[in-house]
Protein backbone atom coordinates (compact mmCIF):
# COMPACT_ATOMS: atom_id res chain seq x y z
CA UNK A 1 0.00 0.00 0.00
CA UNK A 2 1.56 3.54 -1.08
CA UNK A 3 1.50 5.75 2.38
CA UNK A 4 0.52 9.55 1.70
CA UNK A 5 3.24 11.90 1.09
CA UNK A 6 2.51 15.14 1.72
CA UNK A 7 5.56 16.67 1.95
CA UNK A 8 5.33 16.84 -2.13
CA UNK A 9 4.00 19.38 -4.06
CA UNK A 10 0.91 17.33 -5.04
CA UNK A 11 -0.03 15.50 -1.97
CA UNK A 12 -0.79 12.03 -3.27
CA UNK A 13 -1.25 8.51 -1.85
CA UNK A 14 -0.70 7.07 -5.64
CA UNK A 15 3.38 6.98 -5.74
CA UNK A 16 3.54 10.06 -7.68
CA UNK A 17 7.21 10.16 -7.46
CA UNK A 18 7.66 6.96 -8.89
CA UNK A 19 6.17 8.13 -12.07
CA UNK A 20 8.10 11.16 -13.13
CA UNK A 21 6.25 11.51 -16.53
CA UNK A 22 2.77 11.66 -14.68
CA UNK A 23 3.89 13.67 -11.75
CA UNK A 24 5.21 16.26 -14.94
CA UNK A 25 1.97 16.18 -16.44
CA UNK A 26 -0.19 16.99 -13.41
CA UNK A 27 2.63 19.66 -12.36
CA UNK A 28 2.05 20.95 -15.47
CA UNK A 29 -1.56 21.31 -15.12
CA UNK A 30 -1.74 22.67 -11.60
CA UNK A 31 -0.14 26.20 -12.10
CA UNK A 32 -3.92 26.54 -14.47
CA UNK A 33 -5.76 24.60 -11.55
CA UNK A 34 -4.45 27.51 -10.05
CA UNK A 35 -5.03 30.33 -11.90
CA UNK A 36 -8.92 28.99 -12.54
CA UNK A 37 -9.11 29.22 -8.52
CA UNK A 38 -7.87 32.64 -8.39
CA UNK A 39 -10.03 33.53 -11.66
CA UNK A 40 -13.25 31.59 -11.02
CA UNK A 41 -12.78 30.74 -7.67
CA UNK A 42 -14.13 32.25 -4.29
CA UNK A 43 -14.38 36.18 -4.49
CA UNK A 44 -14.32 37.39 -0.67
CA UNK A 45 -11.29 38.58 0.21
CA UNK A 46 -9.92 36.15 3.30
CA UNK A 47 -6.58 36.10 5.14
CA UNK A 48 -7.17 32.18 6.08
CA UNK A 49 -10.05 29.93 6.76
CA UNK A 50 -10.30 27.12 9.10
CA UNK A 51 -10.26 24.26 7.14
CA UNK A 52 -10.47 20.63 7.01
CA UNK A 53 -7.24 18.44 4.63
CA UNK A 54 -7.36 15.36 3.52
CA UNK A 55 -3.88 13.61 4.18
CA UNK A 56 -5.23 9.96 4.15
CA UNK A 57 -7.88 8.26 3.50
CA UNK A 58 -7.92 5.67 6.44
CA UNK A 59 -9.86 6.19 9.85
CA UNK A 60 -10.29 8.58 12.19
CA UNK A 61 -7.26 10.57 10.58
CA UNK A 62 -8.11 10.76 7.48
CA UNK A 63 -8.12 14.95 7.51
CA UNK A 64 -6.54 17.55 10.13
CA UNK A 65 -8.44 20.55 10.50
CA UNK A 66 -6.45 24.40 10.77
CA UNK A 67 -6.22 27.61 9.67
CA UNK A 68 -4.66 27.81 5.95
CA UNK A 69 -4.62 30.70 3.23
CA UNK A 70 -7.34 29.20 0.80
CA UNK A 71 -4.84 29.23 -2.66
CA UNK A 72 -2.41 27.63 0.17
CA UNK A 73 -5.16 24.36 0.52
CA UNK A 74 -3.38 21.07 -0.31
CA UNK A 75 -5.48 19.65 -3.14
CA UNK A 76 -4.64 16.40 -3.34
CA UNK A 77 -4.71 13.13 -5.17
CA UNK A 78 -5.91 10.45 -2.45
CA UNK A 79 -8.04 6.90 -3.46
CA UNK A 80 -9.33 5.03 -1.10
CA UNK A 81 -7.43 1.57 -0.06
CA UNK A 82 -7.41 -0.82 -3.17
CA UNK A 83 -8.30 -4.39 -2.05
CA UNK A 84 -6.27 -6.67 -4.46
CA UNK A 85 -8.65 -9.06 -4.42
CA UNK A 86 -11.54 -6.83 -5.54
CA UNK A 87 -14.20 -8.88 -8.26
CA UNK A 88 -16.53 -7.43 -10.82
CA UNK A 89 -19.95 -7.20 -9.17
CA UNK A 90 -22.23 -7.07 -11.64
CA UNK A 91 -22.59 -7.16 -15.75
CA UNK A 92 -20.93 -9.58 -18.09
CA UNK A 93 -17.45 -9.44 -16.35
CA UNK A 94 -18.96 -10.46 -13.37
CA UNK A 95 -16.66 -12.29 -11.05
CA UNK A 96 -14.01 -11.69 -13.25
CA UNK A 97 -10.63 -8.73 -11.19
CA UNK A 98 -11.33 -5.55 -11.27
CA UNK A 99 -9.63 -3.80 -13.81
CA UNK A 100 -6.10 -1.88 -12.99
CA UNK A 101 -6.22 -0.71 -16.61
CA UNK A 102 -8.64 0.73 -18.76
CA UNK A 103 -9.76 -2.15 -21.08
CA UNK A 104 -9.50 -0.63 -24.71
CA UNK A 105 -13.00 -1.80 -25.88
CA UNK A 106 -14.56 0.82 -22.94
CA UNK A 107 -12.11 3.71 -23.13
CA UNK A 108 -14.20 6.50 -25.12
CA UNK A 109 -17.26 5.20 -22.47
CA UNK A 110 -14.88 5.53 -19.36
CA UNK A 111 -13.27 8.92 -20.24
CA UNK A 112 -16.52 10.24 -20.94
CA UNK A 113 -18.32 9.20 -17.53
CA UNK A 114 -15.01 10.95 -15.99
CA UNK A 115 -15.19 14.11 -17.92
CA UNK A 116 -19.20 14.75 -17.03
CA UNK A 117 -18.51 13.72 -13.34
CA UNK A 118 -15.39 15.48 -13.51
CA UNK A 119 -17.25 19.15 -15.23
CA UNK A 120 -19.62 18.86 -12.12
CA UNK A 121 -17.19 19.69 -9.86
CA UNK A 122 -15.55 23.00 -10.40
CA UNK A 123 -18.94 23.92 -11.97
CA UNK A 124 -20.62 23.92 -8.33
CA UNK A 125 -17.65 26.17 -7.23
CA UNK A 126 -18.12 28.87 -9.75
CA UNK A 127 -22.07 28.50 -9.05
CA UNK A 128 -21.24 29.76 -5.57
CA UNK A 129 -18.37 31.92 -6.01
CA UNK A 130 -20.20 35.59 -5.06
CA UNK A 131 -21.74 33.88 -1.72
CA UNK A 132 -18.76 35.12 0.19
CA UNK A 133 -20.29 38.67 0.76
CA UNK A 134 -23.46 37.61 1.90
CA UNK A 135 -22.30 34.97 4.49
CA UNK A 136 -25.15 34.51 7.12
CA UNK A 137 -22.33 33.83 9.81
CA UNK A 138 -18.58 33.01 10.03
CA UNK A 139 -19.54 29.14 10.55
CA UNK A 140 -21.39 29.38 7.51
CA UNK A 141 -18.60 31.22 5.55
CA UNK A 142 -16.21 28.43 6.54
CA UNK A 143 -18.25 25.64 5.60
CA UNK A 144 -19.16 27.69 1.95
CA UNK A 145 -15.32 27.35 1.24
CA UNK A 146 -14.89 24.00 2.94
CA UNK A 147 -17.31 22.65 0.34
CA UNK A 148 -15.85 24.98 -2.42
CA UNK A 149 -11.82 23.63 -1.83
CA UNK A 150 -13.31 19.75 -1.46
CA UNK A 151 -15.13 20.04 -5.01
CA UNK A 152 -11.64 21.48 -6.48
CA UNK A 153 -9.91 18.47 -4.82
CA UNK A 154 -12.72 16.32 -6.40
CA UNK A 155 -11.81 17.78 -9.95
CA UNK A 156 -8.08 17.48 -9.08
CA UNK A 157 -9.26 13.63 -8.48
CA UNK A 158 -10.99 13.09 -11.90
CA UNK A 159 -8.09 15.05 -13.63
CA UNK A 160 -5.58 12.67 -12.03
CA UNK A 161 -7.79 9.40 -13.64
CA UNK A 162 -7.62 11.37 -17.22
CA UNK A 163 -3.69 12.40 -16.94
CA UNK A 164 -2.93 8.52 -15.70
CA UNK A 165 -5.03 6.69 -17.81
CA UNK A 166 -6.14 7.96 -21.01
CA UNK A 167 -3.17 9.40 -22.55
CA UNK A 168 -3.26 12.69 -25.00
CA UNK A 169 -6.75 12.75 -25.00
CA UNK A 170 -7.13 12.78 -21.06
CA UNK A 171 -4.64 15.79 -20.84
CA UNK A 172 -6.68 17.59 -23.30
CA UNK A 173 -10.03 17.16 -21.46
CA UNK A 174 -8.55 17.81 -17.95
CA UNK A 175 -7.35 21.03 -19.89
CA UNK A 176 -11.14 21.50 -21.11
CA UNK A 177 -12.24 21.03 -17.46
CA UNK A 178 -10.82 24.41 -16.49
CA UNK A 179 -12.10 26.49 -19.64
CA UNK A 180 -15.87 25.28 -20.25
CA UNK A 181 -17.74 27.87 -17.16
CA UNK A 182 -20.66 27.86 -15.20
CA UNK A 183 -23.26 30.20 -17.30
CA UNK A 184 -20.80 30.83 -20.02
CA UNK A 185 -22.56 31.54 -23.82
CA UNK A 186 -19.91 29.83 -25.52
CA UNK A 187 -18.56 27.19 -23.23
CA UNK A 188 -20.91 25.89 -20.16
CA UNK A 189 -20.92 23.22 -18.70
CA UNK A 190 -22.12 20.03 -19.44
CA UNK A 191 -25.37 19.28 -17.43
CA UNK A 192 -28.29 22.16 -16.80
CA UNK A 193 -28.16 22.42 -12.84
CA UNK A 194 -24.71 23.17 -13.39
CA UNK A 195 -25.30 26.35 -15.08
CA UNK A 196 -28.06 27.81 -13.05
CA UNK A 197 -26.74 30.68 -10.68
CA UNK A 198 -26.92 29.93 -6.67
CA UNK A 199 -26.99 34.01 -6.14
CA UNK A 200 -28.33 33.30 -2.42
CA UNK A 201 -27.79 31.11 0.31
CA UNK A 202 -31.21 29.53 0.43
CA UNK A 203 -30.40 28.32 -2.97
CA UNK A 204 -27.02 27.58 -1.50
CA UNK A 205 -28.54 24.83 1.59
CA UNK A 206 -31.14 23.34 -1.58
CA UNK A 207 -28.43 22.82 -3.75
CA UNK A 208 -26.15 20.93 -0.72
CA UNK A 209 -28.61 19.47 -0.12
CA UNK A 210 -30.19 18.31 -3.44
CA UNK A 211 -28.19 18.79 -5.92
CA UNK A 212 -25.22 17.61 -4.19
CA UNK A 213 -27.30 14.84 -3.16
CA UNK A 214 -27.19 13.92 -7.08
CA UNK A 215 -23.45 13.82 -6.88
CA UNK A 216 -23.64 11.41 -4.10
CA UNK A 217 -25.67 8.87 -6.20
CA UNK A 218 -23.48 9.33 -9.29
CA UNK A 219 -20.50 8.92 -7.39
CA UNK A 220 -22.45 5.57 -6.07
CA UNK A 221 -23.06 4.27 -9.37
CA UNK A 222 -19.10 4.87 -10.31
CA UNK A 223 -18.07 3.47 -6.78
CA UNK A 224 -19.10 0.33 -8.40
CA UNK A 225 -17.30 0.22 -11.85
CA UNK A 226 -14.76 -2.53 -12.72
CA UNK A 227 -12.28 0.25 -13.52
CA UNK A 228 -10.38 -0.07 -10.03
CA UNK A 229 -9.16 3.40 -9.68
CA UNK A 230 -12.71 5.21 -10.21
CA UNK A 231 -14.08 3.00 -7.85
CA UNK A 232 -11.13 4.14 -5.59
CA UNK A 233 -11.55 7.69 -6.18
CA UNK A 234 -15.56 7.92 -5.97
CA UNK A 235 -15.00 6.06 -2.43
CA UNK A 236 -13.01 8.53 -1.22
CA UNK A 237 -15.05 11.66 -2.74
CA UNK A 238 -18.14 10.24 -0.92
CA UNK A 239 -16.77 10.50 2.49
CA UNK A 240 -16.05 14.29 1.97
CA UNK A 241 -19.15 14.89 0.34
CA UNK A 242 -20.77 13.61 3.31
CA UNK A 243 -19.96 16.96 4.96
CA UNK A 244 -21.66 18.71 1.73
CA UNK A 245 -24.84 16.92 2.77
CA UNK A 246 -25.02 17.86 6.29
CA UNK A 247 -24.53 21.48 5.09
CA UNK A 248 -27.15 21.51 3.12
CA UNK A 249 -29.50 19.17 5.53
CA UNK A 250 -28.60 21.29 8.55
CA UNK A 251 -28.73 24.59 6.89
CA UNK A 252 -32.22 23.94 5.68
CA UNK A 253 -33.16 23.01 9.03
CA UNK A 254 -31.75 25.76 10.24
CA UNK A 255 -33.67 28.18 7.91
CA UNK A 256 -37.06 26.28 8.67
CA UNK A 257 -36.43 26.42 12.65
CA UNK A 258 -35.84 30.25 12.12
CA UNK A 259 -39.16 30.89 10.24
CA UNK A 260 -41.07 28.54 12.39
CA UNK A 261 -39.99 30.48 15.48
CA UNK A 262 -40.67 34.12 13.81
CA UNK A 263 -44.28 32.28 12.83
CA UNK A 264 -44.74 31.07 16.24
CA UNK A 265 -43.53 34.30 18.44
CA UNK A 266 -45.31 36.50 16.55
CA UNK A 267 -48.62 34.38 15.76
CA UNK A 268 -48.36 35.02 12.43
CA UNK A 269 -47.60 33.20 8.63
CA UNK A 270 -46.07 36.40 7.31
CA UNK A 271 -42.39 36.47 8.51
CA UNK A 272 -41.10 38.63 5.50
CA UNK A 273 -41.80 41.53 7.66
CA UNK A 274 -39.79 40.09 10.40
CA UNK A 275 -36.77 39.64 7.96
CA UNK A 276 -37.64 35.57 8.14
CA UNK A 277 -38.02 33.75 4.83
CA UNK A 278 -42.07 32.66 4.57
CA UNK A 279 -42.78 28.84 4.39
CA UNK A 280 -43.53 29.33 0.80
CA UNK A 281 -40.95 30.68 -0.01
CA UNK A 282 -38.83 28.12 1.09
CA UNK A 283 -41.59 25.30 -0.58
CA UNK A 284 -40.87 27.21 -4.04
CA UNK A 285 -36.73 26.98 -3.66
CA UNK A 286 -37.43 23.62 -2.88
CA UNK A 287 -39.37 22.87 -5.68
CA UNK A 288 -37.32 24.08 -8.07
CA UNK A 289 -33.63 22.92 -6.85
CA UNK A 290 -35.75 19.39 -6.65
CA UNK A 291 -36.74 19.27 -10.35
CA UNK A 292 -33.70 20.50 -11.87
CA UNK A 293 -31.56 17.73 -9.92
CA UNK A 294 -33.96 15.37 -11.09
CA UNK A 295 -33.21 16.35 -14.52
CA UNK A 296 -29.69 15.07 -13.74
CA UNK A 297 -30.24 11.83 -13.85
CA UNK A 298 -31.02 11.71 -17.17
CA UNK A 299 -34.10 10.02 -19.24
CA UNK A 300 -36.32 7.44 -17.25
CA UNK A 301 -34.66 4.90 -20.13
CA UNK A 302 -31.15 4.85 -22.15
CA UNK A 303 -29.43 2.20 -23.70
CA UNK A 304 -25.86 4.02 -23.33
CA UNK A 305 -26.51 3.51 -19.33
CA UNK A 306 -27.57 -0.26 -20.07
CA UNK A 307 -24.42 -1.07 -21.90
CA UNK A 308 -22.20 0.52 -19.40
CA UNK A 309 -24.00 -1.84 -16.49
CA UNK A 310 -23.55 -4.72 -18.87
CA UNK A 311 -20.04 -3.43 -19.43
CA UNK A 312 -19.14 -3.07 -15.36
CA UNK A 313 -18.51 0.78 -16.15
CA UNK A 314 -21.21 1.90 -13.84
CA UNK A 315 -23.04 0.05 -11.28
CA UNK A 316 -26.31 0.68 -9.20
CA UNK A 317 -26.61 2.05 -5.89
CA UNK A 318 -25.34 -0.61 -3.50
CA UNK A 319 -25.20 -2.88 -6.65
CA UNK A 320 -23.50 -5.40 -3.59
CA UNK A 321 -26.41 -4.99 -1.36
CA UNK A 322 -28.69 -5.64 -3.88
CA UNK A 323 -30.64 -9.77 -4.35
CA UNK A 324 -30.55 -10.07 -7.57
CA UNK A 325 -28.29 -12.04 -10.74
CA UNK A 326 -26.58 -8.58 -11.23
CA UNK A 327 -26.98 -9.11 -15.06
CA UNK A 328 -30.90 -7.82 -15.06
CA UNK A 329 -30.85 -9.45 -18.76
CA UNK A 330 -34.26 -11.35 -17.46
CA UNK A 331 -36.18 -8.63 -15.76
CA UNK A 332 -38.36 -5.67 -15.95
CA UNK A 333 -39.15 -2.64 -14.45
CA UNK A 334 -42.02 0.27 -14.37
CA UNK A 335 -41.12 3.34 -15.38
CA UNK A 336 -42.37 6.94 -15.39
CA UNK A 337 -44.12 7.94 -19.41
CA UNK A 338 -46.30 9.95 -20.84
CA UNK A 339 -48.92 7.54 -22.52
CA UNK A 340 -51.12 8.90 -24.95
CA UNK A 341 -50.59 12.34 -23.66
CA UNK A 342 -50.90 11.51 -20.24
CA UNK A 343 -48.85 11.51 -16.70
CA UNK A 344 -48.21 7.08 -16.53
CA UNK A 345 -46.05 4.63 -16.12
CA UNK A 346 -45.23 1.52 -19.00
CA UNK A 347 -42.66 -1.57 -18.19
CA UNK A 348 -39.41 -1.49 -19.77
CA UNK A 349 -36.13 -3.96 -19.63
CA UNK A 350 -34.83 -3.53 -16.22
CA UNK A 351 -31.34 -2.75 -17.98
CA UNK A 352 -32.73 0.01 -19.65
CA UNK A 353 -34.73 1.81 -16.88
CA UNK A 354 -31.53 2.28 -14.76
CA UNK A 355 -31.59 6.07 -14.68
CA UNK A 356 -35.22 5.52 -12.98
CA UNK A 357 -33.85 2.98 -10.87
CA UNK A 358 -30.80 5.44 -9.54
CA UNK A 359 -33.77 8.45 -9.69
CA UNK A 360 -35.76 6.58 -6.99
CA UNK A 361 -33.26 6.07 -4.64
CA UNK A 362 -32.31 9.42 -4.60
CA UNK A 363 -36.00 10.70 -4.23
CA UNK A 364 -36.41 8.13 -1.35
CA UNK A 365 -33.58 9.99 0.21
CA UNK A 366 -34.66 13.41 -0.65
CA UNK A 367 -37.45 12.27 1.09
CA UNK A 368 -35.60 12.29 4.44
CA UNK A 369 -34.93 15.83 4.39
CA UNK A 370 -38.55 16.80 4.04
CA UNK A 371 -39.35 14.67 6.93
CA UNK A 372 -36.90 16.29 9.15
CA UNK A 373 -38.09 19.44 8.17
CA UNK A 374 -41.43 19.14 8.92
CA UNK A 375 -40.69 17.47 12.37
CA UNK A 376 -39.06 20.75 12.90
CA UNK A 377 -42.48 22.59 11.75
CA UNK A 378 -44.32 20.09 13.91
CA UNK A 379 -42.09 20.62 17.26
CA UNK A 380 -43.28 23.88 16.84
CA UNK A 381 -46.48 23.51 16.92
CA UNK A 382 -47.37 24.59 13.45
CA UNK A 383 -49.62 22.61 11.20
CA UNK A 384 -48.01 24.28 7.90
CA UNK A 385 -45.83 20.92 6.12
CA UNK A 386 -42.99 20.98 3.33
CA UNK A 387 -43.14 18.59 0.64
CA UNK A 388 -41.50 17.32 -2.78
CA UNK A 389 -43.16 18.27 -5.89
CA UNK A 390 -44.50 15.27 -8.51
CA UNK A 391 -42.18 14.12 -10.34
CA UNK A 392 -43.58 15.71 -13.25
CA UNK A 393 -43.30 18.86 -12.16
CA UNK A 394 -40.99 21.36 -13.75
CA UNK A 395 -39.04 18.61 -16.01
CA UNK A 396 -37.22 19.38 -19.16
CA UNK A 397 -35.42 15.85 -19.57
CA UNK A 398 -37.12 12.97 -19.50
CA UNK A 399 -40.39 11.53 -20.23
CA UNK A 400 -42.12 14.87 -18.96
CA UNK A 401 -39.78 17.48 -20.74
CA UNK A 402 -42.70 18.08 -22.98
CA UNK A 403 -45.75 18.65 -20.88
CA UNK A 404 -46.13 20.99 -17.72
CA UNK A 405 -47.76 19.68 -14.85
CA UNK A 406 -48.57 21.35 -11.11
CA UNK A 407 -46.73 20.22 -7.73
CA UNK A 408 -49.47 17.98 -6.78
CA UNK A 409 -48.90 16.35 -10.45
CA UNK A 410 -51.96 18.15 -12.86
CA UNK A 411 -51.49 18.51 -16.05
CA UNK A 412 -51.57 21.60 -17.11
CA UNK A 413 -51.89 23.57 -20.51
CA UNK A 414 -48.79 25.90 -21.47
CA UNK A 415 -50.86 29.16 -20.83
CA UNK A 416 -51.96 27.76 -17.65
CA UNK A 417 -48.75 26.71 -16.59
CA UNK A 418 -47.38 30.43 -17.19
CA UNK A 419 -50.31 32.15 -15.27
CA UNK A 420 -49.60 29.65 -12.46
CA UNK A 421 -46.07 28.73 -12.29
CA UNK A 422 -45.21 31.82 -10.07
CA UNK A 423 -47.08 29.85 -7.23
CA UNK A 424 -44.67 27.29 -7.55
CA UNK A 425 -41.08 28.55 -8.78
CA UNK A 426 -39.57 31.23 -6.79
CA UNK A 427 -40.69 34.64 -8.73
CA UNK A 428 -38.22 37.69 -9.33
CA UNK A 429 -39.91 39.28 -5.83
CA UNK A 430 -39.30 36.52 -4.39
CA UNK A 431 -35.81 36.19 -5.14
CA UNK A 432 -35.16 40.34 -4.57
CA UNK A 433 -36.92 39.50 -1.05
CA UNK A 434 -34.07 36.52 -0.14
CA UNK A 435 -31.83 38.47 -1.74
CA UNK A 436 -32.45 41.66 0.56
CA UNK A 437 -31.83 39.57 3.39
CA UNK A 438 -28.99 38.40 2.50
CA UNK A 439 -26.68 41.14 4.42
CA UNK A 440 -23.18 39.13 5.58
CA UNK A 441 -22.66 39.16 9.46
CA UNK A 442 -18.60 38.54 10.19
CA UNK A 443 -18.76 38.72 13.51
CA UNK A 444 -17.68 35.68 15.82
CA UNK A 445 -20.94 34.01 17.56
CA UNK A 446 -23.42 36.56 15.11
CA UNK A 447 -25.60 34.81 13.07
CA UNK A 448 -28.37 36.73 10.54
CA UNK A 449 -31.88 37.28 11.63
CA UNK A 450 -33.38 34.73 8.78
CA UNK A 451 -31.23 31.41 9.85
CA UNK A 452 -30.97 29.86 13.51
CA UNK A 453 -27.58 29.53 14.61
CA UNK A 454 -26.03 25.40 14.55
CA UNK A 455 -26.32 22.96 16.98
CA UNK A 456 -22.89 22.12 16.76
CA UNK A 457 -19.51 23.81 15.58
CA UNK A 458 -16.92 22.51 13.04
CA UNK A 459 -14.50 19.78 14.08
CA UNK A 460 -15.67 20.33 18.58
CA UNK A 461 -15.35 24.19 18.07
CA UNK A 462 -17.95 26.33 18.92
CA UNK A 463 -20.25 28.59 16.93
CA UNK A 464 -18.33 31.74 17.83
CA UNK A 465 -14.91 30.12 17.17
CA UNK A 466 -12.67 32.61 14.38
CA UNK A 467 -13.54 29.73 11.40
CA UNK A 468 -12.44 32.38 9.19
CA UNK A 469 -9.84 35.40 9.21
CA UNK A 470 -11.03 37.93 6.73
CA UNK A 471 -8.63 40.12 4.45
FE1 LIG B 1 -17.81 16.83 -5.40
FE1 LIG C 1 -20.14 18.14 -3.14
Amino acid sequence: MTRSDYAEKIPNNVGLAEDRRLQRALESWQPDFLSWWESMGPTLPTQDVYLRTAIDVRGEGWAQFGHVPMIDYRWGIFLADKNPDRRIAFGAHMGEPAWQKVPGEYRAELQRLIVIQGDTEPASVEQQRNLGATAPSLYDLRNLFQVNVEEGRHLWAMVYLLHAYFGREGREEAGELLHRNSGSEDSPRILGAFNEETPDWLSFYMFTYFTDRDGKYQLGTLKESAFDPLSRTCEFMLKEEAHHMMVGTTGVDRVVERTAQVMVENDTDEVAAHGAIPLPVIQKYLNFHYSVSLDLFGGETSTNVANYYTAGLKGRWLEERRKDDHQLTDDSIMVDALIDGDISQTEVMALTGLNTDLRREYIADCAGGVKRWNRILADAGLPQRLYLPHIAFNRRVGAFAGIEASPSGEQLTASEWEARKGQWLPTDTDKTFVRSLMQPVYQRGKIAAWVAPPRNGINGQPFDYDYVHLA
